[in-house]
């Protein structure tokens, strides 16, 4: 049968989702992005080779799949036509024959980004810690009803209009409050314009190629971005992203509805990191999480920031489990605790000197929760060898248990390296 997968992250981002979608994507015939933008940074490693994508779905390493940015992002001109370029220097075959972007999506401007970095910078100690892509400004002004989206930049008079309309909102913003220069409508109708001149080959309704698709059962892959702590609804309020990370962002994201998404699997990493600000209860400021930040490689692939680490949250992994229905897990990172001699996860928080076992909504609870962890014995051995999750040695398997006790569905797939084939299945090779 044919399914439409959709693959999330259900930590706070960076849990390797580029290297399951990239191992997966071998199976279907499109691959679709939902959400987010240029804040993703999805690592994909083939051979010795090192992809990293911001905008891209992670499929377009692969030769003849149709890759669409779909309408639920906000896409900035500069860096996609850059990461165009970059993958072709490197001989990625890169067209409107397999990628689409959709008319739909809002175009990130130059005064997105300041406005993102003046901003954050503004809240001192509460600041978010955000990629500074101008994320946050660009989907405030699409549920403002003043954003640009691409179908607009595409018609040089509709874009000249647009402009002018929103510099003098911006520009009184940026003046005003921030006392950053104003909007120059010529030089930006400049810049639009060419990146709208080198664009458009790519920029169309996507709704149609999604529909298509459906009707003739070709099997679709959506691959969510960010992680579902960092979710606008479901995760560490205010300390998050501003879309819709979460299963339900896939459907509004893309015009695939919501009874067309067959299986939700959900990617997890034996760990934590969280990069940027934010209540982060497993958090170990200290060896442990220094040692997990080597081994693991965990600086931000988009901003290059040391990522904050500690243990596997199984409170916070409930609840990503439930708010996405997530079927299945695709486990990430096994290797990285191989050194350990002690394991924990975290099953419990104490809050107000109460133990509970699901997600505080208010902010101050998650950030003074104590952690209730198990302990486990570590492996102490490299796993890279193993063909399926049943070849793991004793101590792995007994860790991959509890993590599916805590979050209540099984594990369907471990990494056991970083590489594209290094993906250990139930039975079989993934
Ligand atoms: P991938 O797709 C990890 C974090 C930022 C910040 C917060 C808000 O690679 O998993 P934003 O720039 O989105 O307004 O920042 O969200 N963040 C991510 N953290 N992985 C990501 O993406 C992230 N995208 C945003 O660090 O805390
Ligand atoms: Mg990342």
């Amino acid at each position: 049968m044919v399914e439409n997968l959709l693959v999330l992250g259900l930590q706070w981002g960076d849990e390797g989702k580029g290297q399951i979608i990239d191992a997966l994507s071998d199976r279907y015939e499109i691959i679709i992005r939902f959400q987010g933008g240029a804040n993703a940074g999805h690592t994909v490693r083939v051979g010795d080779e090192k992809f990293v994508l911001h905008l891209i779905p992670s499929g377009i390493l692969r030769p003849g799949k149709l890759c669409i940015i779909g309408n639920g992002l906000v896409v900035d001109p500069e860096c996609l036509l850059d990461e165009i370029d970059a993958l072709r220097e490197r001989g990625i075959d890169v067209g409107p024959q397999n990628l689409a972007v959709s008319d739909r999506a809002h175009v990130v401007l130059p005064h997105h980004k300041i406005i993102d970095k003046l901003q954050d910078a503004a809240l001192g100690e509460r600041k978010i810690g955000t990629t500074g892509r101008g994320i946050g400004p660009c989907y405030a002004d699409k549920a403002a009803r003043r954003g640009l989206r691409l179908v607009e930049m595409m018609r040089p008079q509709t874009l000249r209009r647009r402009l002018e309309q929103l510099a003098a909102v911006k520009g009184r913003e940026l003046t005003e409050l921030y006392g950053a220069d104003p909007i120059k409508v010529d030089e930006l109708y400049a810049e639009c314009s060419a990146h709208a001149e080198r664009l458009w080959p790519f920029v169309c309704d996507t709704l149609p190629l999604v529909s298509e698709a459906l009707r003739d059962g070709k099997p679709i892959l959506l691959e969510g971005a960010q992680g579902t702590m960092l979710d606008v609804n479901f995760g560490t309020y205010p300390y998050v992203t501003s879309s819709n990370v979460t299963a339900g962002g896939a459907a509004v994201g893309t015009g695939i509805p919501p009874s067309r998404i067959d299986r939700v699997l959900g990617v997890v990493k034996a760990y934590c990191s969280r990069v940027g600000d934010g209540p982060f209860p497993t958090e170990q400021d200290n060896e442990i999480g220094q040692l997990l930040r080597k081994r693991g490689r965990e600086y931000g692939s988009t901003t290059g920031r040391p990522r904050r680490c500690g243990w596997l949250d199984g409170v916070a992994l409930r609840h990503a489990v439930a708010v996405n229905g997530a079927d299945g897990i695709a486990l990430i990172g096994m290797g990285v605790l191989s050194t350990f001699e002690k394991l924990k996860i975290c099953v419990a928080y104490r809050v107000n000197g109460r133990q509970v076992s699901s997600l505080p909504s208010d902010g101050e609870d998650l950030a003074q929760a104590e952690p209730v962890y198990e302990e486990f014995e570590g492996w102490q051995t490299d796993l890279s060898g193993a063909k399926t999750i049943d070849q793991l040695p004793h101590a792995a398997g007994e860790f991959i248990k509890a993590l599916e006790r805590t979050a209540g569905v099984p594990v369907e797939m471990a990494s056991v390296g970083w590489e594209r084939r290094q993906i250990a299945g139930r039975t079989g090779n993934g």
